[in-house]
C-alpha cells in the first residue's frame, strides 16, 4: 500500500457516525447579553491560570467556549486528554489530563469517564482507543495527523523485517495502528532507550524517526537500524540556530526534543521528551531557557514558571494546531469524530503498546 492510500483510509477510521442514542447536544450559546455574561463569569476563575500568556483582550473570545466545554464534559461524562503542544486555553482551561505521549497513553488507562476527547493528533487518539476499547474516543479534527506517522506503511515494516529478520521492530508511538500491528513493541521519546535495552538483543529496527533513532543509538550499545522518517517541525531546527540563540541570548539554557537532528542535541544542554523538558524547568529553574520543540509548549510551561524567561523560536505543528476550543466544543456537542480501530489490527497493535507500558 502506498503512503497516499494509507492517508485515504484515515477518514473512514475516524469518521464514524455518532453512536445511536448520542444525539447532538447543544449547551450555552455564546450569544449576547446575559448568556454571554453568565458564560464569562463561569470561565472567569480560569483566566487567572493563563493571564501571563493570554492578553485580557483575547480572553472574551475564549471564555464562552471554555464555559460550554466545562458543561458539556459533565453532560457527556467526558474527559479531555491534551498533549503538551496544545494551546494554553485548551491545556490549562479545559483539559483534565495533560502530558507527553507516554503520560497520555498511561493516563488513558486510568480514565473513569465514558468519553475521552483527545486534544492531540491521530496516533494519540488511536492509542487511547486501543487501551480503552469500550470507551468512546473522539478527535475534534480529522485532519490532525503527523508527518512521522505518515512516513511509513505496514509494507515498509514488513520489508525491514525481511531484510533484518533477527532484529525486533520498535515502533515510535507516532505511527498508525497498522504499523504498530506489524511491530514488536512501541516506544516514546521518554522511554526509547529503556525499551530497546529491555529486549536483550544485539540489534533492533527503530522506526520511523531517523533522528530519534540516531540520538538513542548514541546512548546504547544496542545496534539501531533506522527508517528515514522525520518530524516536519523538529527537523527545521539546526545547530547553527542554537549557536545563534546563544549569541543573541547570553546564558540561555537550551533544551531539545530528541526528534531534532543530532547536531541540535550536540549543541543543547539537555535533551528529553516534552514532559522531560517541562520537568527540567521545574527542577532547575533556569533564568532563561529555550525549548527546541513546538512553540505552544513554552507557553504552557511558562504558565507554571512565570519567573523564567522563555526565548521562543516558533515552529508550529500544523496538525496539533488543528485542535481548537470551537472544535472540541463541537466534538462534545455532536459526539464526533469517533475513533474506531480495525478489529483485524487491534489486538496486535495493542500488544505492542502494552508491552511498552510494561517496561519500567
Ligand atoms: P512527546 O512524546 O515528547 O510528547 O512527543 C510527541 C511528539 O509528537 C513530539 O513531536
Ligand atoms: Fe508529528 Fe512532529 Fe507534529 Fe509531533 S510535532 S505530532 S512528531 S508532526
Amino acid at each position: 500500500m502506498s503512503a497516499s492510500l494509507q492517508i485515504e483510509s484515515r477518514p473512514a477510521a475516524f469518521g464514524a457516525a455518532p453512536p445511536a442514542g448520542d444525539m447532538p447536544l447543544r449547551v450555552i450559546a455564546p450569544g449576547r447579553g446575559s448568556d454571554a455574561a453568565e458564560a464569562l463569569a463561569r470561565a472567569e476563575p480560569l483566566y487567572a491560570r493563563v493571564k501571563h500568556v493570554i492578553p485580557p483582550i483575547e480572553w472574551p473570545v475564549f471564555a464562552p467556549d471554555v464555559a460550554a466545554i466545562l458543561r458539556l464534559k459533565r453532560a457527556r461524562d467526558a474527559v479531555i486528554l491534551a498533549h503538551n503542544y496544545q494551546t494554553p486555553e485548551i491545556f490549562h482551561c479545559v483539559a483534565d489530563i495533560t502530558g507527553d505521549s507516554l503520560a497520555l497513553a498511561r493516563e488513558a488507562m486510568t480514565v473513569d469517564a465514558k468519553v475521552i476527547v483527545l486534544a492531540g493528533v491521530h496516533f494519540m487518539a488511536e492509542t487511547a482507543k486501543l487501551l480503552n476499547p469500550e470507551k468512546t474516543v473522539l478527535i475534534p479534527d480529522l485532519r490532525a495527523g503527523c508527518s512521522l506517522a505518515e512516513s511509513i506503511t505496514p509494507e515498509d515494516v514488513r520489508l525491514m523485517r525481511a531484510r533484518y529478520p533477527d532484529a525486533p521492530v520498535v515502533a515510535y508511538v507516532n505511527t498508525s495502528v497498522a504499523v504498530k500491528a506489524e511491530s514488536d513493541i512501541c516506544c516514546t521519546s521518554a522511554n526509547a532507550k529503556k525499551v530497546i535495552e529491555s529486549l536483550g538483543v544485539r540489534r533492533v529496527i527503530m522506526l520511523p524517526d531517523e533522528y530519534l533513532a540516531q540520538n538513542v543509538a548514541k546512548q546504547t550499545k544496542v545496534e539501531v537500524i533506522a527508517w528515514a522518517g522525520h518530524c516536519e517541525v523538529h527537523q527545521r531546527f539546526s545547530g547553527a540556530e542554537v549557536r545563534s540563540l546563544r549569541e543573541s541570548h547570553p546564558g540561555v539554557i537550551v533544551l531539545a526534543h530528541p526528534e531534532c537532528p543530532p547536531e541540535v542535541l550536540a549543541e543543547a544542554d539537555f535533551a528529553g521528551s516534552t514532559a522531560d523538558m517541562a520537568a527540567y524547568v521545574g527542577r532547575e529553574h533556569p533564568r532563561r531557557v529555550v525549548l527546541m520543540t513546538e512553540c505552544s509548549m513554552a507557553d504552557n510551561v511558562a504558565v507554571a514558571h512565570p519567573s523564567v524567561e522563555f526565548v521562543r523560536p516558533c515552529n508550529l505543528c500544523p496538525h496539533m494546531k488543528r485542535i481548537t476550543l470551537p472544535n472540541i466544543r463541537a466534538a462534545l456537542e455532536g459526539m464526533c469524530h469517533e475513533v474506531t480501530i480495525d478489529p483485524a489490527l487491534a489486538d496486535r497493535a495493542r500488544r505492542a503498546v502494552e508491552r511498552m507500558l510494561a517496561v519500567r
